[in-house]
């Protein structure tokens, strides 16, 4: 009887030629590093560079952060990734009513360039790779990012990194968006016309899949869903008057690795024959890196468990595998506790450890995309493809990614998946080792990390001391500029920086945006 996958499609016990009958290898593989880049997008791949093993990490203080990345360097992480705190990530500086509670909780603590400076304090912003998941106010953590590099004496056009700043996943998943989806969109253009200007090697945006897969979403509903959100950021810069090929190369994404490596691997290879058809034949990209899906990936954390946890271990070193047999651009391995709480600095190492040793003492990364030509991952790819464009074209047919979200139609059927998912680990049909089989009678005791609580009030006498030490009156005059550029047309982010320069919180700058914006708040969906 055929097997399911986690796509709800049939896997064969046995895969033969029959499978591939028809199958066109020009058409459906072509070379790596070319079009459509099914088997990646560098002719050399890990031969000639291995992936970025890039560790999400932060928590409290600015200054308990940067010790950590320093650690991580130390022991040989070769990205940055910074987790900020929910008050950053929504907009409100540590001392609003809103933030208490959460300050420093799940990421960092950052109101404003004080905090920045101390966060990437001994850090060469000039030689390091730096992501931030940030989504609604990316504009504003990006700027001081670059504030900070400017103190540094780095120079802009050799700065790298990412901001996530995929806002319309928030609306489907995750949560984290402040204003409504139109100037959401226009700060988003605003933002790629305003690294192409000033930071031509930023990388503008992690399209992300992670979020939505956390959330429920199977592998065809993830790269759907994905890459229906791509298409409505390609729409809106095109429609702000951008050509495809002047911010399309500095797209990125960002997509979850399951414990199922196989399904995991044809996934990653149909989303990069998606996409580069896509941007070629929809929008008629022509530079060839305007075609590329470069992407991140995170193992799953929704797979990670509290009971056992370390066999959380072995868990995180299959998704890895599957991320590094599917060609990712960059990795983060989760660390074994993080079930149960945020990852100590052993747990952190060897989370990293994980992925050295799949980089250093396995062979896959010796030639490229080997799973080319297989009978079973071959054929997946394709089922795994039309599977996705199926529902690819279903958004399309409900107006696109925008119009389907504010339909609840993603949120739907993710929401579906992951009631599926739930219904059969508790009838034991979905093995969950340690949970529903193979459990221990009494757990073993295990000591988290935990945040020191005191770390709100100092933020918040950080903040009071920024108030009273900086000129009022400059900032009040930038935040009434950053008004009027918002209320026009005007590109947004160069007021901002002069406001954030002047020493204006994260909090105050979109407070300004709010009374101009206002806030999203979801309808009741149809
Ligand atoms: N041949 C030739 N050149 C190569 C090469 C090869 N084999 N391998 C790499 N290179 C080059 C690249 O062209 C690039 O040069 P460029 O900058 O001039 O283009 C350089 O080497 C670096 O390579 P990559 O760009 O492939 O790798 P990066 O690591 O720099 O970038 C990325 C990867 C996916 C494009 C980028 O967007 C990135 O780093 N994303 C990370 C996103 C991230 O970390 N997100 C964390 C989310 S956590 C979260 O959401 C919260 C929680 O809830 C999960």
């Amino acid at each position: 009887m055929a097997h399911e996958s986690e796509s709800g499609l049939p896997v064969q016990p046995v895969y033969g030629p029959g499978d591939l009958d028809g199958w066109d290898p020009g058409q459906q593989l072509g070379e790596p590093g070319a079009y459509p880049f099914t088997r990646g997008v560098y002719p050399t791949m890990y031969t000639g560079r291995p992936w970025t093993m890039r560790q999400y990490a932060g928590f409290g203080t600015a200054a308990e952060s940067n010790a950590r990345y320093r650690d991580l360097i130390a022991h040989g992480t070769t990205g940055l990734s910074v987790a900020f705190d929910l008050p950053t990530q929504m907009g409100h500086d540590s001392d609003a009513p809103l933030a208490h509670g959460e300050v420093g909780k799940v990421g960092v603590a950052v109101d404003s360039v004080d905090d920045m400076r101390v966060l990437f304090g001994g850090i060469p912003l000039d030689e390091v790779s730096t992501s931030m998941t940030i989504n609604a106010p990316a504009a504003l953590l990006l700027l001081l990012y670059q504030l900070v590099a400017e103190e540094q004496g780095a120079s802009a056009d050799r700065l790298t990194g990412t901001i996530q700043n995929d806002v319309l996943k928030e609306y489907i998943a995750r949560g984290t968006y402040i204003f409504p989806p139109k100037p959401s969109l226009r700060l988003t253009a605003d933002i790629f016309r305003y690294c192409r200007a000033e930071l031509p090697r930023w990388n503008t945006i992690s399209i992300s899949g992670y979020h939505m897969a956390e959330a429920g979403a199977s592998p065809a509903q993830e790269i759907a869903f994905t890459l229906a959100d791509g298409v409505e950021y390609v729409r809106t810069a095109v429609a702000a008057g951008m050509d495809v090929d002047d911010f399309a190369p500095r797209l990125s994404f960002f997509f979850v690795a399951r414990t199922t490596i196989l399904e995991e691997i044809a996934k990653f290879r149909a989303a990069r024959r998606m996409w580069a058809r896509l941007m070629k034949e929809e929008f008629g990209a022509r530079n060839p890196r305007s075609l590329m899906l470069r992407f991140h990936t995170q193992t799953a954390g929704v797979q990670l468990t509290a009971q056992q946890p370390e066999a959380n271990l072995v868990r995180v070193a299959v998704q890895g595998l599957a991320a590094v047999l599917g060609g990712t651009q960059s990795l983060h391995t989760n660390a074994f506790d993080e079930a149960i709480a945020l990852p100590t600095d052993k747990s952190a190492r060897l989370a990293l450890r994980t992925q050295q040793i799949l980089a250093h003492e396995t062979d896959v990364t010796a030639t490229v995309d080997p799973f080319a030509g297989s009978y079973a991952v071959e054929r997946m790819t394709d089922d795994l493809e039309a599977a996705a464009v199926g529902l690819l074209r279903k958004v399309a047919e409900l107006g696109g990614a925008v119009a389907a979200i504010e339909r609840g139609f993603q949120k739907r059927e993710i929401e579906r998946n992951a009631y599926r998912i739930a219904r059969e680990t508790d009838t034991g049909d979905r093995v969950v080792v340690g949970v529903n089989r193979f459990r221990l009678d009494e757990e073993e005791p295990y000591e988290p990390l935990r945040v020191d609580p005191a770390i709100e009030a100092r933020q918040v006498e950080r903040l009071a001391r920024l108030r009273a030490e900086r000129d009022g009156g400059v900032v009040d005059r930038e935040l009434a500029a950053l008004e009027r550029a918002a209320e026009g047309t005007e590109n947004v982010l160069y007021p901002m920086k002069r406001a954030l320069r002047a020493r204006a919180t994260v909090g105050e700058v979109c407070d300004a945006l709010r009374g101009v914006w206002g806030s999203y708040e979801p309808s009741g969906h149809l």
